[in-house]
């Protein structure tokens, strides 16, 4: 039975992931800031999930969180993220001092999540763990500044995590996903209607992504079959900016 931390995984992508894993019997945690959004999800989800609700940009609540995490783990998943820019009031601050305050919410909710909890676990990954670790589209376009940079830092992180991790025969890979339906990254309105036809234009397969759709990614690099892909980078958008 392997032992799974999905970050995030009260809602949204993370949740499905959870519950793909537990459906395969293995032992979940999932992770999150709010206890209730957890322990919600824990209800719903069954199997052997447990939630361990903490801050995971916060150092000193990851090292607290710790006791609640399992002493070995063969899969981590750092789903948790979000764009701070559409979800958070805007910070108070005028002129530079909000600007830095704006771009380091979205680092910390991206790029140091991942960094952190995955600093926190690294001597408990077992031979042969998995790691993988949450980018987007948005890494490589434009127009989303401090959240693109975030994701496109999680890209340049991930490669130094495969070569140092790498000879204990673990993995660390980054999922990219283009727009995924049924979870709270747009906020309680959802995606607006313009933005999401425009998205499905963009594709190449004509349609959004769904929460399945990383499900399958996230198992396959999970599986003993991908133990020869790592470093990587997996867009997962329907082809929106195939060629890169
Ligand atoms: N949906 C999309 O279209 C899309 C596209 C590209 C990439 N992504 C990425 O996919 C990942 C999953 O997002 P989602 O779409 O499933 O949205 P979501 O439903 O909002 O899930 C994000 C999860 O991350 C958790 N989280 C956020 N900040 C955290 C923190 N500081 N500490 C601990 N947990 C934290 C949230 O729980 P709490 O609020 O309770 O902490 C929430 O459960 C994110 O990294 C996101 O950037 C999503």
């Amino acid at each position: 039975m392997r032992q799974i931390v999905v970050t995030g995984g009260g809602t949204g992508i993370g949740k499905a992931i959870a519950a793909a894993f537990a459906a395969q019997g293995d032992q979940v945690v999932i992770t999150g800031r709010r206890k209730d959004v957890l322990d919600q999800a824990v209800a719903e989800l069954g199997g052997d999930v447990r939630a361990a609700a903490f801050d995971a940009a916060d150092p000193a609540q990851v090292e607290a969180a710790l006791a609640e995490l399992p002493e070995r783990v063969d899969v981590l998943v750092n789903n948790a993220g979000g764009n701070r820019d559409r979800t958070s009031a805007p910070a108070p601050e005028a002129g530079l001092a909000g600007l830095a305050a704006r771009w380091r919410a979205n680092l910390d909710a991206n790029l140091f999540t991942a960094l952190l909890v995955t600093e926190a676990l690294r001597d408990r990954l077992n031979p042969g763990a998995r790691v993988i670790n949450f980018s987007s589209i948005a890494a490589h376009r434009g127009g989303t500044g401090s959240y693109g940079a975030a994701k496109a830092a999680i890209e340049n992180w991930n490669l130094t995590l495969a070569q140092e991790v790498g000879p204990e025969g673990i993995t660390a890979n980054v999922i990219a996903p283009g727009y995924i339906s049924d979870t709270e990254f747009f906020g309680p309105n959802g995606i607006p209607a313009e933005r999401l036809a425009r998205n499905v234009a963009q594709s190449l397969n004509k349609r959004a992504g769904h929460p399945d759709d990383v499900v399958a990614t996230t198992l396959f690099l999970a599986s003993p079959a991908a133990g020869h892909l790592t470093g990587q980078v997996f867009h997962l958008d329907g082809g929106s900016i195939a060629g890169r």
